[in-house]
């Protein structure tokens, strides 16, 4: 029987027993991520700098919370330690923590460059340096990056953020080819969504356009007139990234935005 064969036949959650580790998950899509891979029987580390928000999800998705600032170094070392310790294996990383200060060129300072920079790129290198030894160990992986349609195309209040979303395009591609080179197992893609219903998109409306999602009177209506994406929508992407369902998928750019990227007609 073939893997696809398997994969057919087996009545088996989609990531069963896959040890995955998820940043940023006390919110959003790292949230919606978490409980997706969770119904789907996977084992979770879930990291944040929200612990409060983060244990409640850990709770919901019966994975385990680890506190952690992933621009932190060291912190890296630690997770990935004690994952080993633990579970033995890592076969899955979600880098999805993020923060997105509005600002263009012209507005960023060099604080929020760096912080943009800290949180985004350092920790997507921090990780998936940390996590390629154990996945290699365990025989294989799945590396996922959380970039943007920010890092595809022009988007000019977003200028630091677009440049870190870019560089997360460019590492998930080289790290790709150095696994393919190694003949490692591990898989690395980017994911990149358009706007999406999570708090960090509320605050943009709200900031950018004077409007507060959370106000209306039926937001799930809004959302839709509007044509923003749903959480779940990224979590599939990143539920099939997991599994072994895309076992042939390395070095790719996942887009979710309803084709807003490539629609060139004024709406
Ligand atoms: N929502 C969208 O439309 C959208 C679109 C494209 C990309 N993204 C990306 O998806 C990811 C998740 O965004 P979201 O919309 O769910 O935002 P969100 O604000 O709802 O969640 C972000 C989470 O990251 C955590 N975080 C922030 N800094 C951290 C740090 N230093 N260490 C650990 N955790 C930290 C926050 O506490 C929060 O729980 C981000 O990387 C974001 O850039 C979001």
């Amino acid at each position: 029987m073939t893997t696809s064969d398997q994969l057919r036949t087996s009545r088996k959650g989609r990531v069963e027993d896959k040890v995955a580790i998820i940043t940023g998950a006390a919110s959003g899509l790292g949230r919606a991520d978490a409980l997706r891979l969770g119904e789907e029987g996977a084992r979770l580390i879930l990291t944040d700098i929200d612990s409060d928000a983060g244990a409640e999800v850990a709770k919901a998705c019966g994975g385990e919370f680890v506190a952690q600032d992933v621009g932190d170094e060291a912190s890296w070392t630690q997770l990935i330690d004690s994952t080993m310790a633990s579970h033995g294996r890592l076969d899955i990383l979600v880098n999805n923590a993020g923060i997105a200060p509005i600002a263009n060129i012209e507005a960023t300072t060099t604080d929020v460059w760096r912080d943009v920079m800290r949180v985004h790129v350092d920790s997507t290198f921090f990780g998936c340096r940390a996590a390629l030894p154990a996945m290699t160990r365990g025989g294989g992986g799945s590396i996922i990056n959380m970039s943007s349609v920010a890092g595809l195309v022009g988007i000019s209040p977003y200028f630091a953020y677009s440049a870190a979303k870019g560089a997360i395009r460019a590492m998930t591609k080289s790290i790709a080819a150095h696994c393919r080179a190694e003949k490692n197992g591990v898989r690395c893609n980017s994911v990149h969504p358009g706007s999406i219903s999570t708090p960090m998109v509320h605050n943009a409306l709200k900031t950018l356009g004077g409007f507060d999602m959370m106000d209306q009177p039926d937001p799930e209506a809004s959302r839709i007139a509007l044509g923003i994406g749903e959480p779940l929508d990224v979590a599939n992407m990143v539920l099939f990234l997991s599994s072994a369902e895309s076992k042939h998928v390395n070095g790719a750019e996942l887009v979710i935005d309803n084709g807003d990227t490539v629609d060139q007609v004024k709406r």
